[in-house]
């Protein structure tokens, strides 16, 4: 295959995520069928503005997704990412980020690899990958608007409405629309897709900034774009390589 042998080949991957790597696991996309909650479209309830009129109404709505990514277990596409990163870095996910144990596990010098993930279900963390830009967040993170302070909270449900020790409102440490994402994520972000020479775009519908730009990035600058998605999308036109079809099958495939 095509795709299988310029990924083998290739020396920088970068691979980008959305919610569609995720829907195997039960995890709901934000878009198409079953991405809608109570018929809220995701840019009516994830933004500052949703939260301020209504905050209750925002936690419910992250709290039926903390609950099905809370029994969601990795598919067989997260696994494979995790697997093309340990092959790129020589033997373990952690070495791609490290670079040190290249030589000791006889892995190719010079390869690299990033996955540059919309996701915030964490479950790419949970299949083993390591070299991983949650450029959205976690759900499991919460943030004061009082203080500021950003913690570590799984409870499901989560308590309504949900407060800091210090009496300040918590909201989820995600980035909502209208939001700026964290600045040295993205800089990663833009500088691993300007410099790969193979990126595979999975399960994201290319509509939400920056993930249509980061693969537009990469094109531009030579590389080899693939997609793996069940429909078309505003990036199939520039791919290299479009791959129609489950990504929890399709992805096992290219090992
Ligand atoms: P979307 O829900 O917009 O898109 C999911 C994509 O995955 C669609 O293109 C589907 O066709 C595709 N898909 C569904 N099931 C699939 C499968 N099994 N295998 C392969 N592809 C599949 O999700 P994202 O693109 O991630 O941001 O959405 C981007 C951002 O918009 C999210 O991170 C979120 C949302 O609002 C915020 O909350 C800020």
């Amino acid at each position: 295959m095509r795709v299988r042998e310029r990924l083998l080949s290739s020396e920088r991957v970068v691979v980008l995520t959305g919610a569609g790597v995720s829907a195997e696991s039960g995890v709901p996309t934000f878009r198409g069928e079953g991405g809608l909650w109570r018929d809220f479209r995701p840019e009516d309830l994830a933004t500052p503005q949703a939260f301020k009129r209504d905050p209750v109404l925002v936690w419910e709505w992250y709290d039926w997704r903390r609950e099905r990514v809370a029994s969601a277990r990795p598919n067989p596409a997260h696994y494979a990412i995790a697997e093309i990163e340990k092959r790129l870095s020589g033997g373990t996910a952690r070495a791609a980020k490290t670079g040190e144990k290249r030589a000791r596990h006889g892995g190719p010098p010079g390869k690299s690899f990033t996955l540059i993930t919309q996701n915030v279900d964490g479950l790419h963390s949970l299949a083993g990958s390591v070299n991983i830009l949650e450029i959205h967040g976690s759900i499991w993170r919460v943030r004061c608007l009082g203080c500021g302070r950003e913690t570590v909270n799984r409870d499901v449900p989560i308590k309504m409405l949900p407060h800091c020790a210090c009496g300040g409102v918590l909201r989820p440490a995600v980035v909502w629309f209208g939001e700026a994402l964290p600045q040295a994520v993205i800089e990663a972000a833009f500088g691993a897709s300007s410099g790969a020479d193979f990126m595979l775009v999975a399960g994201t519908s290319g509509v939400v900034e920056p993930a249509a730009s980061l693969a537009l990035r990469a094109k531009e600058r030579g590389a080899f774009v693939a997609e793996i998605n069940t429909g078309r999308t505003p990036l199939s036109g520039m791919a290299d390589a479009t791959l129609h079809g489950k990504a929890g099958e399709i992805l096992p495939g290219l090992l």
